[in-house]
């Protein structure tokens, strides 16, 4: 009885682990992106920001330019002028120009493909990230990350956000914690606006991820009204039934 307690317990743990596990990797905080994908629009704002501001460092190589266009509803001419600056071809995957080479001495490190970051790291973790860089001195690009201390990205859209400041306290147990920013110098956006911006990237990285979930979308609104016209029918055919029984 009691090995089988020990056994019962041991099965429990192993269904927690993987669970804790997921929860781990540092306790720091995220703030929720509240990410829509059926919002074309915000999908559309946040692709015109990535192929600016991410593609000359990071790639997208598992998408192509005429697949994002077909899904977001994006016409070829607004594609060719504003959204193809490292290809030619619609067809062609969203690579960038730079080799490995070159960016190894730049950064330290390759900037990482950035296909399926919404699945490795989380749309909030994305959302957190690009919210949290400030000034740092003392790092190679003079810029710092709350959530990736010491990052190798430099930050990228600081003309919107502005430059700020962050200032850390030391907790009762030792720890280095947040305390907030001091804005040094005000961007082009107020701090509302340059959320919703990167709410939009984020919601596009997570399209990114996994394209096939607008595919899934639509197909569920057909489902729906096949549903509902079916439902509709079956009514009506009781009720022809029932008229012959009365
Ligand atoms: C100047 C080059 C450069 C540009 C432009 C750039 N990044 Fe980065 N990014 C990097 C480098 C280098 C790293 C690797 C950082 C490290 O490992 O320390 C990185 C890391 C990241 C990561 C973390 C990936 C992971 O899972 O660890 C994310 C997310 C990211 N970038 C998003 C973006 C987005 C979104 C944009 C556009 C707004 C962007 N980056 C523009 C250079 C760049």
């Amino acid at each position: 009885m009691k090995s089988m307690m020990k056994r019962l317990l041991l099965l429990l743990c192993m269904l927690w682990a993987p669970a804790g596990l997921a929860a781990g990797g540092g306790n720091e905080h995220l703030d929720s992106a509240y990410i829509d994908l059926a919002d074309k629009g915000s999908l559309r704002r946040g692709a015109h920001t990535f192929v600016n501001y991410c593609l000359s460092c990071h790639e997208a190589s598992f998408m192509r330019y005429e697949r994002m266009a077909r899904d977001l509803e994006i016409d070829s001419n607004t594609l060719k002028q504003s959204m193809m600056f490292a290809a030619d071809k619609p067809g062609e995957l969203m690579t960038v120009n730079m080799s490995d080479q070159d960016a190894k001495p730049w950064f330290g490190v390759v900037p990482p493909d950035l296909s399926l970051t919404a699945r490795s790291r989380g749309p909030d973790w994305i959302y957190t990230y690009l919210r949290g860089f400030y000034r740092d001195g003392s790092t190679p690009t003079g810029w710092n990350n709350t959530l990736y201390p010491n990052v190798a990205m430099p930050h990228v859209l600081y003309e919107w956000q502005g430059m700020r400041k962050a200032s850390y306290e030391t907790s009762a147990d030792g720890a280095k914690v947040l305390a907030g920013f001091e804005q040094l110098r005000p961007g082009t956006m107020n701090a509302q606006e340059y959320d919703s911006a990167i709410r939009n990237l984020t919601n596009f990285m997570v399209y990114l991820a996994e394209p096939a979930k607008l595919v899934r979308y639509r197909i569920g609104f057909w489902v729906m009204v096949f549903m509902l016209v079916f439902v509709g029918l079956s009514y009506l055919l009781k009720k022809e039934y029932w008229r012959d029984v009365h």
